[in-house]
């Protein structure tokens, strides 16, 4: 049995990844023995459908107490993708969102007990940040192997743009096999496994507060990613945690009986891959649900690199 402790466990996108596994690969169990989130909602939405969650800062933690002598103990990190991302301020120096990942490469550095893989997902601008050097170099000195390198949903079939850096580390010399999207089926119409409009609900169209206001979609028609559910090769913006507040570059819309309206919080969970047994208790708001999906993850991009990370045989088909 691997275990794993996922870091800034969010909504739990890498527990849904974890939970996809486990039902592909059940002689090879991942068990997540604790998760860590500073935010509260999210902590209430990973408890609602994963169980305990461990609402503390991450950098005022002693990290020895987390690491276990355990041969596979595990160590997943999202950290913040804020300060490196070009929308947020992208000066990640003086970022105090920046502790915790800190903290964490200096307890790799010098704790006595560390995990024997480590894995992290992040916008594409960390892997040349400072903070990803002093990782990577602390986990060479460590005696890890590595592999690095970006994926993005569209390479999985899934029409969905969501570009993220990948960092596999495994203690040994044993090379790392890198995560490979699975053999798909022959697409259904050419390009997709899906198309955008078998994930949209029939009654989310006329639903009002999705809808967007005509007079703004003529005046930012030319800078919102509007999709025709009838085009069969759409794909979908990446949606990021502006969602829903800002309307350019934050995600995509549906363009439906003569109207404009945003992904419902359903949906978007359904494009990153999010099963159906996942919920969010009722009284978290949509706007809440829209931003932690953004901060979230790709459930089947996550669930391979856990497959490449333990060396496990992806199905031979991608499923839905
Ligand atoms: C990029 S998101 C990760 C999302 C997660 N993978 C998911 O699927 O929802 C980063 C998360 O780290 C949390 N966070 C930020 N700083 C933290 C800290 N110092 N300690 C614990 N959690 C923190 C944020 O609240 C946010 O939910």
């Amino acid at each position: 049995m691997i275990t794993l402790v996922e870091f800034f466990c969010g909504m739990g996108g890498v527990s849904e990844a974890i939970r996809q596994f486990n039902s592909a690969h059940p002689l090879r169990r991942i068990c997540v023995e604790r998760a860590i989130e500073i935010d509260r909602d999210c902590g209430a939405v990973y408890q609602h459908n994963f169980g305990a969650v461990d609402c503390r800062s991450i950098d005022s933690m002693d990290l020895s107490e987390v690491a276990t002598t355990r041969s596979e103990q595990a160590w997943w990190l999202s950290p913040p993708c804020q300060p490196y991302c070009r929308r947020g301020r992208g000066a990640p120096g003086q970022d105090r969102r920046c502790d915790a990942i800190r903290a964490i490469t200096h307890y790799l550095s010098h704790g006595d007990r560390v995990p024997s893989v480590v894995l992290l997902e992040n916008v594409p601008e960390f892997a040349t940040s400072e903070d990803a050097a002093d990782l990577v170099s602390t986990l060479h000195r460590r005696g890890y192997a590595t592999w690095s390198g970006n994926l993005c949903p569209t390479q999985f079939g899934i029409p969905n743009l969501r570009r993220r850096h990948y960092l596999i580390a495994r203690r040994g010399t044993a090379e790392i096999s890198p995560p490979m999207p699975p053999p798909m089926p022959p697409p259904v119409p050419s390009t997709w496994l899906f198309t955008i409009a078998s994930i949209l609900d029939a009654n989310s169209e006329f639903a009002a507060e999705l809808l967007v206001k005509t007079s703004t979609v003529d005046a930012y028609r030319g800078a919102m990613d509007l999709i025709d559910p009838h085009d069969e090769l759409a794909r979908a913006a990446c949606f990021g945690s502006g969602y829903g507040k800002s309307l350019i570059r934050s995600g995509s819309y549906v363009q439906q009986g003569g109207r404009v309206r945003h992904f419902s919080p359903v949906e978007v969970a359904r494009l990153l891959g999010f099963s159906s047994r996942y919920v969010f208790p009722d009284r978290i708001p949509m706007r809440r649900r829209w931003k932690m999906l953004g901060n979230s993850v790709s459930v089947p991009v996550v669930k391979t690199v856990l497959e490449a990370a333990f060396d496990v045989a992806a199905p031979r088909h991608c499923t839905r």
